[in-house]
Formats: structure tokens, sequence, C-alpha cells
């Protein structure tokens, strides 16, 4: 620690200036307007979320908007904000220590988010797509690359697959079906035919839900040396020019149930004697073939990076995009008092978002969840977890503060998340893969190719779960009725019938 300079106490001070941070202080200026807060944020542009939108009892909807750290004290006249990096914070002390000096709190909140868990983490040919700043560096890979392959089944992986245009795609999935950490494989199965879909053709679709605006200082870069800046929002692709060197729109080729095996550089390459295999299906349609000297171009290009996956196939391409998810980044504590972790990485909190440490909570992806979950929730590292996460330990910080508890928002009551994958809604509802239901559910399922996947996960006649794909109109209703429990088993199969209206039975 250089400089020990204390800057006096605040009421609040939040760690993170991601979308759980800012929404902690938003809130805090909310229901405690008189109090001081302070927002110690890494990055020099914080997260906020604008145009939210309730569209059900726990479904919502919400831009994410990236600001100028100051901009909240604009917005919000009690909180501060501080572009700093956290390097310990101290409980016996309630001290935050910072390149910037020490920061006394009475209350304080670590949201602090994750880091992505990359595969190759010293090498220069492997990229995480976490933050703005890695975006930025995708970008400028992008604009001279032929062939990249995506490692990663999840949401952000799904998105690369889908918006990245111009150049082909090798995405390696360790599951049988695509986009598997939302979906199952029958609305894997619905997507499919996006990935051969020229986007260029596509007619107009529905409109994306944002702008990311980026107010960003020139010469001001935005993340501080060493630390990593707040997890990317919903649709942090859109506005954002993700151009390869050729020029077919979509050219993908998926390998099922593989892991990355080994990295190897053109030079190791040689030197192994190894040979690269030829991508099925992408190489045909490649622009590389058609360049003078055909086949014999692609077969003795040197890629700057190769990958051997477990199904023993090796891959050249110019780089390779690691997006398999975010591991928990806790703050160092600088005495015995160590915050308490769950077996995922997670600070572990109660159901007031309390970590073991008095008066330290935790909200967003730094941390575990770790109450008895309503059998209809369960935690998944979202945005939209993160700004009730966020916001929730705010009402919980003022509560305690008046030596009262909170009881669990609802929000907690029901999983709810609302997405675009493939430039189709989906939301996921509640059990929707099933999670921790055994095996004697029933699934309901009803596809219209290229329209709606809608399926509903049944358990004692109850709809314990859904995922809705498409402009299916059935969100609110699926929720009541996961909400309410009702028994449905007298409906059997016609419950998905599109000529029943099930919103007249239960008015
Ligand atoms: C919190 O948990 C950590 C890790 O389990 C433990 O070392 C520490 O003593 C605990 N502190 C308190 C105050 O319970």
């Amino acid at each position: 620690m250089e400089a020990r300079e204390n800057h006096g106490a605040s009421k609040y001070i939040i760690i993170g200036g991601g979308i759980a941070g800012v929404s902690c202080a938003e809130m805090l200026a909310d229901v405690s307007p008189d109090d001081s807060v302070l927002l110690l944020t890494a990055s020099s542009l914080i997260k906020s979320v604008t145009n939210y939108k309730k569209i059900g009892k726990t479904l919502e909807e919400f831009d994410v908007e990236e600001k100028a750290v100051s901009s909240i004290n604009t917005q919000c006249a009690n909180v501060r904000a501080i572009h700093t990096a956290v390097s310990a914070i101290s409980a016996a002390q309630h001290e935050v220590y910072t390149d910037q000096g020490v920061f006394s709190y009475e209350k304080l909140c670590i949201c602090t988010g994750g880091v992505p868990k990359l595969l190759a983490p010293q090498n220069p040919h492997v990229i995480g797509i976490r933050d703005t700043e890695s975006v930025k560096e995708l970008q400028n890979r992008l604009a001279n690359a032929q062939r990249i392959l995506v490692v990663g089944n999840g949401g952000i992986a799904t998105e690369i697959v889908y918006e990245i245009e111009g150049c082909d795609i090798i995405w390696a999935v360790k599951d049988d079906s695509i986009t598997s950490t939302f979906v199952d494989c029958g609305a894997a199965q619905f997507f499919l035919p996006q990935l051969k879909n020229d986007k260029s053709t596509e007619s107009g679709g529905p409109m994306k839900r944002l702008k990311y605006t980026t107010a960003e200082t020139p010469g001001v870069s935005s993340s501080t040396k060493g630390s990593h800046g707040g997890a990317l929002g919903p649709d942090w692709h859109s506005g954002i020019d993700m151009k390869g060197q050729t020029k077919k729109s979509h050219n993908i080729h998926v390998e099922y149930k593989v892991e990355v095996k080994a990295i190897y550089t053109a030079e190791e390459m040689r030197e192994s004697g190894k040979t690269a295999d030829v991508v099925p299906n992408l190489t045909e349609h490649s622009d590389l073939l058609k360049s003078p000297g055909g086949d014999k171009t692609l077969l003795n290009h040197s890629w700057a990076v190769y990958a051997e996956l477990t199904n023993g196939k090796i891959y050249g391409c110019d780089f390779i995009i690691s997006a398999t998810g975010v591991t928990p980044c806790p703050p160092t504590c600088l005495d015995e008092n160590q915050l308490e972790l769950a077996s995922d990485g997670g600070v572990k909190v109660d159901d007031n978002m309390r970590t073991n440490l008095t008066n330290i909570y935790a909200a967003g992806d730094i941390c575990t969840a770790s109450w008895k979950p309503s059998k209809h929730w369960h935690q998944m590292r979202l945005w939209s977890q993160a700004r009730q996460m966020g916001a929730y330990a705010a009402q919980c910080m003022t509560a305690h503060s008046k030596g009262e508890e909170m009881t669990l928002d609802f929000c907690f009551e029901m999983f709810a998340h609302s997405t675009k994958f493939f430039n189709y809604k989906v939301i996921l509802l509640g059990c929707f893969n099933a999670q921790g239901l055994g095996s004697d559910h029933e699934l309901l399922i009803r596809v219209t190719e290229g329209k709606e996947y809608v399926k509903a996960v049944m358990q004692d006649g109850r709809m314990m779960g859904a995922i809705l794909i498409g402009e299916t109109d059935l969100e609110e209703t699926f929720e009541n009725l996961i909400l309410n429990g009702m028994d449905l088993s007298s409906y059997g199969e016609d419950l998905l019938d599109p000529n029943v209206d099930i919103e007249d039975y239960f008015d």
C-alpha cells in the first residue's frame, strides 16, 4: 500500500462499477438519501440499468448503458464514485485499501463480479470476452481474421457465433447440443438452421433492445491496470461492428462433445510433424479456396494458432475465443477475518445478502446465494440477477442500519430471465431445464419451425418451468401458472394447444 492517506468515512461503500454495484448505489440513493455512499470502481466506465420494464411478477427487461464514473453523482446526490483499484479490505478496521488511499465504511457491499475462466490465460492467441475492453480487442483482431475457434456453450459464446460476420467459425461445445447452459436439445435443434442462414438476407426481424452507448473520455483507458471492468450487459454486441476478413456472412462448423486438449503455435505444429485437419463444410465455402492455388492454399496456410480437440481433430485459426464462463473474484482480506467462500469460489451470502463478516455484504456474480432457495429459483450469474441482488443488498443494508431484518425479495421466488438468441426472444422461467426435479418430470413441447418453440416442464400435474422462444405471448400466463402451483393435470397435452386459450381458464 503506497498511499496511506485516509479519506475519512462513508456510511456505505460499494466496490465494483458493474450492474450489481451500480444498482446497489442507485437503490441506496433511493432508500437512504441522507447517508453518504461511495462507489469504488476499477473501471473508468460504470454500467447503469436503463429502460427498466417489469413484464411480469418476476420477469423484467432492461438495457445497460455505460457511463462516465462521475455521472452517478448527477443522478444520485448522495453517491460519489471514484475510479480506483481496491487492493485489500479489513473487516476488523472497517477499511478498504486502494491505490488512492484508505477509505472507511460502516457497511460494505462487495460487487466485484468475476473474471473469465480462460482456457489458457497466458496464451496471446486466446482471448476471453467479459467486459467492454475485451470486446474492443475482439473487434481489432477480427479485422484481420479469416477463421476463429469459439470455445464455450453459454450465452456469450452463442451470441458471438451469431453476431460475428465475415469470418469462418469453428464452434467447440462440450455438450451434445448448442447453447446448453440455457436451452435443451430441442430448442438447440430449433436454433440450428439459424447457423446456416445468411443474415444479410434476413428481412427486418425484431429490433434489438439495446444501444450500447460508450461515454468514454478519449485517451482514458477503461480499465485500471491489473483489474477488470464489470461484466457485459444484455445485447452488449449491438452497435458493435464484428466483422472479419472474408465476405461470406455466416460459415459455422460445430464440433460437439469436445474440449480443447492442447494449443500449439505454428512452429510447434511444424516441429511435431502433426497436420491440421480440414474443417468439414467450412472450407468448401471459404473465400480462401477461391484464391489462386485452391485447396493447397488452405492446406498449407499457416495459422497463428492450432487447437487440438479431445476428439483428436486439430484445427488452425487466427485466434481462439474462450467463452467458458466466469470465476468469482473476491478481494483480499488483510487479517484473520476471511470471507467464507462457497464451493464454486463465490462469497457465501445469506438471505439478507450478508457474508460471514459483520457489516460486509456481497451481490452479483461475486456472491453465491447460500439460503434455501424457493423451489422455482436457482442462481445463475446473469445480469438480471446482478441487478436484483444489488438493489436488494441496498435495501438490506438500510434495514440493518435501523436494526430491522428483510424478508427475501419476491424476485427470488422464481427464476425468470429474458434474453435474445439468434435474434429470437427467449424467456426462461422456473426450472426451465428441469433443474433439481429428478426423473419423474414430463415435458410438453410445441414447435413451429422458424417461428416458435414452447416447452413446459411438468411434475405432478404442475408447471415447474418453461422455455419460450419467439413471440409466444405466453410469458405472463406461464409465470402465473408456475407461481400458483395450480394442478393442471386435467388439461393434459391441451395445455399447449394453440387453439386453447389457457388464460381464459385461470381468470
Ligand atoms: C468467516 O469464514 C472464514 C472462512 O470459513 C473463516 O476463516 C472466518 O473465521 C469466518 N469469520 C467469522 C467472523 O465467522
